[in-house]
C-alpha cells in the first residue's frame, strides 16, 4: 500500500510517464502518484483557460490523496497553468504545499550544452504560443538564439501508439527538418514535450551528428533532488516506501496496457473522474 504523502506526478496522459521513470530511477526511496488524464488528452492545442481549469483539478485530487508536492510532468500544464496555480490558488488553497513544473530546469542549463549558443524546441502547439521556453532561456543565457517547432500530431500518434509507424515516421521528419531549416546552426533540440522522449532514438537518427537531442527527465530529476535536499520542511513530509500508484481518467484497461509499454513493467492502475 503506498504511503500517506506520496510525490503527484501529473501529465495530461502517458508522457510524464517519461519523466516519473526517471525520478523514480534517482529517487526510489519516494512514493509516487501519477495521475493521468488521457480522457481529456492531448492538451496541446487546448486554451489557456481550459488547460488551467483541468489541471487545477488534477492538483486538488493529488493534493487531496495526500501529495505535499505535485510535479507538473508536463510542459504544456508547465506554461500554461503552473504561475497560476503558484501564485493565486496555492496560498488559498494548501499554502505549505507546492507545485513544481518542467519547463525551468532544462533552460536553466542548456547555455552550457550548446556551443553554437542556437538551441531549437520541439514541442506542443500550447507550449510554443506560451514562448515559456525562449523566455526561460532567455533569463539565463540572454544570447542564446532559440527556434521553436510546434508538433501537433506527435501527441496523438503517441496516444495511440502510432509514432513508428510509416506515417508517424513522416509527421515527426517534416516537423524536425523544418525546425533544422529554420536555423541550421541548432546543435541542440530540448524535447519540449514530455511525450517526445519516446521517439528520442527516432530524432537521433535522423537528424545531423553534431545535433545533441536533450530529454528532460534526467535533468528534472537531478533537480528535484536537490529542491528536496534544500527544503526539508517538504522532504520531511514525503512517505517513503519505494511504491508507486496510478490514476487515470480514461478506461483503466487501456491505460494499463499502454502504460506497461511506456515504463516496461505491469501496471495495475485505478480508475477516477476528476
Ligand atoms: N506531455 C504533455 C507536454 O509535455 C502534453 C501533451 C498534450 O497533452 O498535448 O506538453
Amino acid at each position: 500500500m503506498i504511503g500517506k504523502s506520496p510525490i503527484g506526478v501529473f501529465d495530461s496522459g502517458y508522457g510524464g510517464l517519461t519523466i516519473l521513470s526517471d525520478i523514480q530511477k534517482l529517487l526510489p526511496q519516494y512514493d509516487y502518484l501519477y495521475l493521468g488524464d488521457n480522457a481529456r488528452a492531448p492538451y496541446g492545442s487546448r486554451s489557456f483557460d481550459v488547460v488551467y481549469e483541468f489541471t487545477l483539478e488534477a492538483v486538488k485530487e493529488l493534493f487531496a490523496r495526500g501529495c505535499e508536492l505535485v510535479i507538473l510532468a508536463c510542459n504544456t500544464a508547465s506554461a500554461k497553468a503552473l504561475r497560476t496555480i503558484q501564485q493565486n490558488d496555492l496560498p488559498l488553497l494548501s499554502p505549505n504545499k507546492r507545485v513544481l513544473g518542467v519547463i525551468r530546469p532544462s533552460t536553466e542549463i542548456i547555455g552550457e550544452i550548446t556551443t553554437t549558443n542556437h538551441v531549437g524546441i520541439l514541442a506542443t502547439e500550447g507550449t510554443v504560443k506560451s514562448l515559456s521556453y525562449p523566455i526561460e532561456i532567455n533569463k539565463f543565457s540572454s544570447d542564446t538564439i532559440v527556434t521553436q517547432q510546434a508538433c501537433p500530431m506527435w501527441v496523438p500518434l503517441i496516444e495511440n501508439g502510432r509514432h513508428l509507424s510509416e506515417g508517424g515516421k513522416l509527421f515527426i521528419q517534416e516537423d524536425v527538418q523544418l525546425l533544422l531549416s529554420s536555423d541550421p546552426q541548432i546543435d541542440v533540440i530540448i524535447l519540449g514535450c514530455t511525450h517526445y522522449p519516446i521517439l528520442k532514438s527516432y530524432i537521433e537518427s535522423i537528424v545531423p551528428k553534431n545535433v545533441k537531442i536533450v530529454a528532460q527527465g534526467p535533468i528534472i530529476a537531478e533537480k528535484l533532488e536537490d529542491y528536496l535536499n534544500r527544503h526539508p520542511e517538504i522532504e520531511n513530509k514525503c512517505s517513503k516506501n519505494g511504491e508507486i500508484h496510478f490514476l487515470t481518467t480514461e478506461n483503466k484497461i487501456d491505460f494499463d496496457t499502454k502504460a506497461s509499454l511506456f515504463l516496461g513493467e505491469k501496471i495495475d492502475s485505478e480508475h477516477i473522474r476528476l
